[in-house]
C-alpha cells in the first residue's frame, strides 16, 4: 500500500499510519463545539501516562506500521515539560511527521521550544478574529494570546502552519473570508472544518452545520472560480486554490466523510486506544503496559486489534436519521474517554 511499508492492515485494508495522542484532557478554554457544560469529570492524575510510557507505546506503534504521529490535548501545552516528550519522539527514525495541534493560548512563550525539541510542523484552532465573539465561542478572552501565539509560531520556522476554525452558523460563519486573509498575513493555511457531532457537541445541530458546498460557494463569490488541489492521499482535509494562487482547506467530515481513507487512531492521555473519532470503547493499553508487556507484545496486540478494525463513524453517522448529539450528557459523565477534548478531536 505504501513503499516499505509494513503496515498492518484493517478490515477495508486500511493501513495503520497515523496515531494522534492526546497527552492531557486538560483545556484553557471552553468552545462551545466541544466543551459547552459548566463541569467535566477529569481522567485520575495517577492514570496519566508518563513520558517513558508513552515513548514505549510510541515504539510498539511504529513497529506496525505508525510513522506520523499528532500530539493533542485537551490543550496539549498544559502538559508539564512538552519538548522533553517532542524531543524523544524526534529522536526516533520511524518517525516522518511530528505535528502538534493547539488552541494557541501558550503558545508565544513555547514555540521556539517545541521547534527546537524537533517539532516539524503546528495546527492552532482558531474560530474568530472577534474578541468579543472569541469570549462568547471560548468562554475566556484569549483572543490577544491566540493571535500572538501564531505569530510566535510564523517565526519560529516550523515547516507547516495551519490555523483551523470550526464554522458555525450565525455564530462565525461571516468570518471565512477575513480568516483567510489573516492566513495570508501570517504565511498560514487555513482549513474550515465542519461542525461535528462528536461527543461532547452537546449543542450540536444539523441547522448550525455550514457545509463544505456553502463555504466553497461562498468564498466562490467572493474570489473568483476555486480549483482543487490534487493528492489529497489519506488526509481529512481536501485542499483548493484561490485564483490569487492562496491555498486553503476544508475538512467535510458532516456532509462529506472521509472514512474510507482514515489510517489514523488515538491514544487518550491514560492510554487507552481508539480506532475511530466516533468509537464508543477502546482498549485499554495502559494495563498491559504497566503489567509489564514487552513491546513485542504491546505490538501484536495493537496489529491483532487493528486487523479486526471496521470503524466508518462519521459515515454511519450521515445514515442517521434525525441527527442530534450523537452522545447523551448523562453517557458523557460516566465515561470521559466519550469526550472530544479527551479523545484529542
Ligand atoms: P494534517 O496532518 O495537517 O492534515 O492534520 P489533520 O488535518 O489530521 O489534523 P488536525 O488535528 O488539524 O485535524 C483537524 C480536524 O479534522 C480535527 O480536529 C477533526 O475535527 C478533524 N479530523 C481529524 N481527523 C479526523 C478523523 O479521523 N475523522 C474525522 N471524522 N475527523 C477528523
Ligand atoms: N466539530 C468539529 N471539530 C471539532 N473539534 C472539537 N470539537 C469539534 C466539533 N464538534 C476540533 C476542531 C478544533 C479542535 C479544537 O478540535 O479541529 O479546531
Ligand atoms: Fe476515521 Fe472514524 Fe473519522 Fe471516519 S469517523 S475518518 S473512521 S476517525
Amino acid at each position: 500500500m505504501h513503499p516499505g511499508s509494513m503496515s498492518t492492515l484493517d478490515r477495508f485494508d486500511r493501513p495503520l499510519r497515523s496515531l494522534r495522542i492526546s497527552v492531557t484532557d486538560r483545556c484553557n478554554l471552553r468552545c462551545q463545539y466541544c466543551m459547552p457544560e459548566a463541569d467535566y469529570v477529569w481522567l485520575p492524575r495517577e492514570s496519566i501516562l508518563t513520558f517513558e510510557e508513552t515513548a514505549t507505546l510510541v515504539d510498539a506503534f511504529t513497529s506496525v506500521g505508525v510513522d506520523r504521529v499528532r500530539i493533542t490535548g485537551g490543550e496539549p501545552l498544559l502538559r508539564r515539560n512538552l519538548p522533553e516528550l517532542l524531543e524523544q519522539l524526534a529522536a526516533k527514525p520511524a518517525i516522518a511527521d511530528l505535528s502538534l495541534t493547539t488552541n494557541g493560548v501558550l503558545l508565544r512563550d513555547q514555540a521556539a521550544a517545541l521547534r527546537a525539541a524537533g517539532l516539524h510542523r503546528i495546527t492552532v484552532s482558531l474560530d474568530t478574529l472577534n474578541g468579543d465573539r472569541f469570549r462568547e465561542l471560548a468562554r475566556f478572552n484569549e483572543l490577544p494570546a491566540v493571535l500572538a501565539g501564531i505569530d510566535a509560531a510564523s517565526r519560529a520556522g516550523f515547516d507547516s502552519l495551519k490555523v483551523d476554525t470550526v464554522v458555525l452558523r450565525h455564530r462565525n460563519d461571516d468570518e471565512l473570508v477575513p480568516m483567510i486573509e489573516y492566513g495570508k498575513s501570517v504565511g498560514a493555511e487555513v482549513r474550515f472544518i465542519e461542525y461535528m457531532d462528536v461527543g461532547g457537541a452537546t449543542h450540536w445541530s444539523m441547522d448550525a452545520v455550514v457545509s463544505r458546498h456553502e463555504i466553497l460557494a461562498r468564498l466562490a463569490s467572493v474570489y473568483g472560480p476555486i480549483a482543487p488541489v490534487e493528492g489529497r492521499d489519506s488526509a481529512p482535509a481536501e485542499r483548493f486554490r484561490l485564483p490569487d494562487g492562496t491555498t486553503f482547506g476544508i475538512i467535510a467530515s458532516t456532509t462529506e466523510p472521509f472514512c474510507a481513507a482514515c489510517d489514523r487512531s488515538r491514544l487518550t492521555a491514560d492510554g487507552l486506544w481508539l480506532l475511530c473519532l466516533y468509537a464508543r470503547g477502546g482498549l485499554d493499553l495502559r494495563r498491559p503496559l504497566r503489567e509489564g508487556a514487552t513491546r513485542g507484545e504491546l505490538a501484536q496486540l495493537i496489529a491483532t486489534v487493528w486487523s479486526m478494525r471496521a470503524d466508518r463513524g462519521a459515515e454511519e453517522r450521515l445514515g442517521a436519521a434525525a441527527r442530534e448529539a450523537f452522545i447523551p450528557i448523562a453517557a458523557l459523565k460516566r465515561d470521559a474517554h466519550l469526550e472530544m477534548h479527551t479523545r484529542g478531536g
